[in-house]
C-alpha cells in the first residue's frame, strides 16, 4: 500500500462514523482531502451533511466537489470533526499545523462533540516533537515573540532551532493573516507544560499542540486501519 492508499483507508474508516444530518468539521491536509473526496461521493448519493471547513484550501475543495458548507458562526456546535495530524502519541496528544491551518483546526475541534484523527502509521510517535512544532504568531513584534518562545522552551530544557516558515521567497501567511514559527525540539517530553507556557505568550496566536481534543484516531497501515484510543 502506498502513502496515498493508506490515507484513503483511514478516510474510509472515518466516513463510517458520519451520519445523516451531521454538522461536520472538515480538516486540512492531504489526508483530510481524501476524506473530502469520499464524503463528496456520499453527498452526491444523497447523504445530508453540513460542513465547516478548517481552511480556505479545504473550503475550495468542498465547493468544487459539492460538499455543502456553513461558517462556524452559522453552526457554532458541531457533531464531529475529522482531521489529519502531523504526529499522534498514545495519549492522543497531537502535533498539527504542518499545513498552516492549526488555528482554525483547533477552534473547530474545540467546537465539536467528537474529533476523529485520520493518519497513517508514520504519524504515530512515542514522544511528540520529531515533527517541528508550528507556532502561529502575530506579525506585530515577531522577533520579540520568537525570543519569548525560545525562552519559554528553554525553561523546559527544549533548545531546538525555531524557524520562520517561508512559502517560496515569501514569509508564509496563514488564513488568519499571521505567521508561523516552526520549532524543532526533536522531543517534547512534557507537551502539557510546553502548551501552558506557549499559551502565556501574548504574540502567540495558537500552537500546534492539540491536547484533550482528539476522541480517537484511525491509523492506517499495511494491515488496514486500526483505532487508537487513549
Ligand atoms: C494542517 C494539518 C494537517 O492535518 C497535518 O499537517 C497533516 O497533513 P497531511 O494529512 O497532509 O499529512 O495540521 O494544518
Amino acid at each position: 500500500m502506498d502513502a496515498r492508499e493508506m490515507k484513503v483507508k483511514a478516510a474510509e474508516a472515518a466516513l463510517a462514523h458520519v451520519e445523516d444530518g451531521m454538522r461536520l468539521g472538515i480538516g486540512t491536509g492531504s489526508t483530510a482531502e481524501e476524506f473530502v473526496r469520499l464524503l463528496a461521493e456520499k453527498v452526491a448519493d444523497g447523504l445530508q451533511v453540513q460542513g465547516v471547513p478548517t481552511s480556505e484550501r479545504t473550503a475550495r475543495l468542498c465547493l468544487e466537489l459539492g460538499v455543502p458548507l456553513k461558517s462556524l458562526d452559522e453552526l457554532p456546535e458541531l457533531d464531529l470533526t475529522i482531521d489529519g495530524a502531523d504526529e499522534v502519541d498514545s495519549q492522543l496528544r497531537l502535533i498539527k499545523g504542518g499545513g498552516g491551518a492549526l488555528l482554525r483546526e483547533k477552534i473547530v475541534a474545540a467546537a465539536s462533540s467528537c474529533m476523529i484523527v485520520i493518519a497513517d502509521e508514520t504519524k504515530v510517535v512515542e514522544t511528540l516533537g520529531r515533527f517541528p512544532l508550528p507556532v502561529e504568531v502575530n506579525a506585530f513584534g515577531l522577533t520579540s515573540t520568537r525570543m519569548a518562545v525560545e525562552r519559554a522552551a528553554s525553561r523546559l530544557g527544549l533548545n531546538g532551532e525555531i524557524k520562520l516558515r517561508k512559502s517560496g521567497e515569501d514569509t508564509f501567511t496563514t488564513d488568519g493573516g499571521h505567521h508561523i514559527l516552526d520549532a524543532s525540539f526533536s522531543r517534547i517530553p512534557d507537551a502539557e507544560a510546553l502548551a501552558n507556557q506557549l499559551n502565556l505568550i501574548p504574540g502567540v496566536v495558537e500552537h500546534g499542540l492539540f491536547i484533550n481534543l482528539a476522541s480517537f484516531a484511525i491509523i492506517a497501515g499495511e494491515a488496514g486501519a486500526r483505532t487508537l484510543k487513549a
